[in-house]
């Protein structure tokens, strides 16, 4: 397996990205956070005027998501949020709505799209040592990555940790802890039950439930777990 590589797992809200962002920093990796190339393509698709879910739109969308640019800033020291930008623009606070967040889900489940995310994953990942988050990094992305951590909290827990985050959007329209949290069982559900690479734990990873734990707790968890593999 790959020493240089840790998947990071699990669904939305579940403390992935924190958790992901704290080992890279701890162990000088990059970071790359896989989530935010869905929610740029998704992005592009919106401004282009295409509805993200409809049939008749899938060979526009594939072609958008071909053509468009999609770059990273993976330092996990000045980067919180993960600055993320689309042709040059600089999107990172436009692709963080709920609006987005569920157009990244919808187009994430056509198998063109995700193979040409995928690639363009696994080429960053391929520039040195890294932490990567997202859905299917363990079982389809980073397969080979030797420490793979499968990241869990419970519903409610999720739901109160993305109206902390969307609290802290600028110009994001309040919503109620309801509904943010039958928007991310909706999002879980479509993630889970996809064709391609549905959202799953790797037969190999090791499962970590955030539930009622501090950011502080996990990491150290998960430290203990690369020393063991790594
Ligand atoms: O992690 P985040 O909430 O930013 O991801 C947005 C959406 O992108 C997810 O709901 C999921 O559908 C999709 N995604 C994916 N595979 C990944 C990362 C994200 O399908 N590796």
């Amino acid at each position: 397996c790959r020493r240089e590589w840790i998947a990071v797992d699990g669904p939305a809200g579940a403390g992935k990205s924190s958790l992901a962002r704290a080992l890279a920093k701890a162990l000088g990796y990059r970071y790359i956070d896989t989530g935010a190339t869905y929610r740029a393509a998704a992005l592009a698709v919106l401004q282009a005027g295409v509805h993200p879910g409809d049939p008749a739109s899938r060979s526009r969308i594939v072609d958008i998501v071909r053509r468009v640019r999609i770059r990273l800033g993976t330092d996990p020291r000045v980067d919180l949020p993960s600055r993320v930008f689309l042709d040059g623009r600089d999107v990172s606070t436009s692709i963080r709505s709920l609006e987005v967040g569920q157009a990244a889900s919808t187009i994430a489940t056509i198998p063109e799209v995700r193979r040409v995310l995928a690639e363009l994953q696994r080429r960053m990942a391929e520039e040195g040592p890294c932490v990567m988050d997202g859905r299917d990094i363990g079982t389809v992305v980073l397969k080979e990555a030797c420490v793979k951590l499968y990241v869990t909290a419970s519903l409610e827990e999720r739901a109160r940790r993305r109206a902390k985050e969307l609290q802290e959007i600028e110009g994001q329209v309040p919503v109620s802890l309801e509904e943010i949290e039958e928007q991310l069982a909706m999002r879980d559900q479509q993630d889970a039950t996809r064709q391609d690479a549905p959202l799953r734990a790797a037969e190999d990873a090791v499962t970590l439930d955030t539930t009622g734990q501090t950011p502080g707790e996990v990491l150290e968890r998960a430290l203990a777990i690369c020393r063991e593999c790594l």
